[in-house]
């Protein structure tokens, strides 16, 4: 059993909304807040953890540019000299109209490269017994329509994961965290994803913050679980 203690974890898109909830639930390790474009939030966010004398610092880079990512990994080598355990969570969710050709490589370059680059890099500073985690969606099973390249992403990033595990095992485990209905999105009423979780989520409610801390922190913590998926969706129809 893995314990957070000491351990240095990197969360890709960690300023808001899932990004946040996982970043205050596992500030028992020292944390690399990622971010993009929410300087206020994560700044905020640090604010907070500094208030709960938790260890962090904060690093913006945009994922779409493949020298962003090498300059965040050349700072965590820097200043801690390993990484424990990488979440891939930054992400894209937008709909699009099939198949507009500028949205589906950024989609595939942010939702899928990206993280495959950010394991790239992981893998060279992580200590044996460390772990990755890529958060995706239902629609790497079953394609939301009008997502087309977000679906095919997820699809893509939850079997990149089975490779992944493959090439670094047996020293670092790799495995995809995939979330049903968590948050409204940009744009989503709360009536009308309430409306969504009475049709598909058989519990009949969002995931407490809590809950999904515990899905990730299984994936770090249990060091048997390894180039798999766990769904975390109260029971999807
Ligand atoms: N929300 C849900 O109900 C739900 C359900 C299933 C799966 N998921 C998955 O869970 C993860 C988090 O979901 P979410 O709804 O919290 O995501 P989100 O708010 O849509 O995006 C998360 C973060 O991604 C970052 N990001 C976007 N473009 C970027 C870029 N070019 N470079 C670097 N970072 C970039 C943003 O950082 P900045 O804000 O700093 O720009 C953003 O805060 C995603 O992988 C998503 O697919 C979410």
């Amino acid at each position: 059993m893995t314990t957070l203690k000491d351990k240095v974890i990197l969360i890709t898109g960690s300023a808001q909304r899932i990004g946040r909830i996982l970043s205050l639930g596992l500030s028992d390790a020292t944390l690399i807040l990622h971010y993009h474009t929410s300087q206020d939030e994560a700044q905020s966010l640090k604010g907070e953890l500094d208030k709960r004398g938790c260890r962090s610092s904060l690093f913006k880079a945009d994922l779409l540019c493949s020298e962003n990512i090498s300059k965040l990994f050349d700072y965590i080598t820097k200043k801690y000299g390993r990484l424990d355990v990488l979440i891939n969570n930054a992400a894209s969710y937008k709909k699009g109209a099939f198949l507009e050709e500028d949205d589906f490589d950024s989609c595939l370059q942010l939702n899928l490269k990206a993280p495959l680059i950010c394991a790239q890099h992981a893998a060279k500073i992580m200590p044996k017994g460390s772990s990755i985690i890529n958060i995706i969606d239902k629609s790497a099973n079953k394609p939301f329509k009008g997502f087309v390249s977000h679906s095919i992403s997820k699809a893509a990033l939850m079997h990149a994961t089975k490779a992944l595990a493959l090439e670094l095992a047996p020293n670092i485990r790799v495995n995809n965290l995939m979330l049903g209905l968590i948050l409204p999105s940009k744009g989503h009423t709360q009536n009308a994803f309430d409306k969504l979780v009475e049709k598909h989520v058989l519990v009949n409610r969002q995931p407490t913050n809590q809950e999904i801390v515990e899905g990730a922190r299984s994936l770090i913590e249990n060091d048997f679980i390894n180039s798999t998926t766990i769904s975390l969706d109260g029971g999807w129809i």
